[in-house]
Parts: C-alpha cells; structure tokens; sequence
C-alpha cells in the first residue's frame, strides 16, 4: 500500500511510520510526506530519507481550496491512504468525502477521552492513573473516527504534562506502524496476507 504522511511540525511519528516501513515484511510504503507548514521541521528528515515532500502554507487560503491542493498531491504520488501524523490541521468534508476509510491519525490519549489539545494536562487534571496514545480512522469530527489500536501508559508520581509527553511519545512511535500495517491489510483474506509473507521470503 502507498501511503502519504501529513504533518505541521516535528515529524517524529513521521520517521517511525518510515522507518518501520523498510523492515521486511511491512506492508506499507511512505509515498510522500506533505506539510501545511512550509517550516515543519519533519520536512527536512523526510528529505534526507529521499522521501518525496510537498510544502505549501494554508496562509489565506479557504479550507477546501487548500485540501484541492493536497488532494492533487495526494494523487500525483499515487497514494492509497493517507496518515495524519501530528497535522494541525481539520481536513475540509470534501477532502473526507474523497479519501473517507483511507484516512488515520495518531492522537496523544486513550480516545474517547481527550479529543483536542492538552491532552496530558487535562489527563493529570482528572487525576487519571494512566495516559496512552490511539490511532483512529479520520471523519469530519475532530479526533472521533473509530478506534482502530492504542497503548496504556502509566502515569507515575511527580509526573508533568512534559515527561508524560515524552514517555507516551514512545509509546505512539511503537502503536503507529503497527496500527497503519494493520489498517492497509484489513481487507486482505488470511490466505493473501501468507502469500505476501511467501513473496517476502523467497
Ligand atoms: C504527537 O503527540 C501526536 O500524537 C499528535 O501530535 C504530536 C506530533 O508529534 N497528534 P510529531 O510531529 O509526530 O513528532
């Protein structure tokens, strides 16, 4: 499957859907890494990786005329799905019309608690005794699709909104090649699946 990544800053989930997509047996393949930000710093790391990349700033531009323009990418390149990968942007319906059941994204909680930002915050807020990161399939609503996978992670004494960050970060750069490879091969009959694991070993 081909896959285009979106980002708007650091790229990190970025590198680890790419990375894990040169293991052998991966089903997915990153096709091209977009950013609304022309200064997402994600944008060089897939550069250096030889990964095509497409940059245009959403600055005064409408909603739907902008994901026009990302949609045309999308296809230029080829792509199947489309992964959200820290992209700080709500697509348009139109874009969601186009690609629906062929977008995910990766979300810092245990969905459905703490859609939107802060994430971590808000969860040592509530006193919660643990975080966690999901991947979801995209929809119109903000971070609401059907969960497709997460992973818990244990908040532990003296814990802030920062360390939390970082220790779910790992988690999600463990959840998300694995709940992308997943997603792409949903469709595919055991009996397909084996045979792309023969292909890979002869
Ligand atoms: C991650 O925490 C992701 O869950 C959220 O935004 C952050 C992006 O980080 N949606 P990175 O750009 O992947 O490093």
């Amino acid at each position: 499957a081909r896959v285009a990544v979106l980002i708007s800053g650091r790229g990190s989930n970025m590198a680890a859907l790419l990375y894990a997509s040169r293991l052998p047996d991966c089903p997915y393949e990153v096709v091209l890494v977009a950013s609304n930000d022309p200064d997402a710093a994600g944008l060089a790391l897939a550069k250096a990786e030889r990964v095509p990349t497409f940059a245009l700033s959403h600055k005064g531009m409408g909603r739907a005329e902008f994901d026009a323009l990302i949609d045309a990418q999308l296809r230029a390149a080829g792509a199947d799905y489309v992964a959200l990968a820290g992209y700080m942007r709500l697509l348009s319906p139109e874009f969601i019309d186009k690609w629906g059941g062929r977008i995910v994204n990766i979300h810092p909680s245990l969905l459905p608690r703490y859609k939107g930002l802060d994430t971590h915050t808000r969860a040592l807020e509530a006193g919660d005794r643990t975080v966690g990161c999901s991947v979801h399939e995209v929809t119109a609503e903000l971070d609401d699709g059907p969960v497709l996978d997460q992973i818990e992670v244990a908040v532990l004494p003296g814990d802030t909104a920062e360390t939390l960050a970082a220790r779910v970060l790992i988690a999600e750069h463990q959840l998300y090649p694995r709940a992308l490879a997943n997603f792409v091969t949903r469709d595919r009959t055991p009996e397909a699946k084996l045979g792309r694991v023969r292909e890979i070993a002869t």
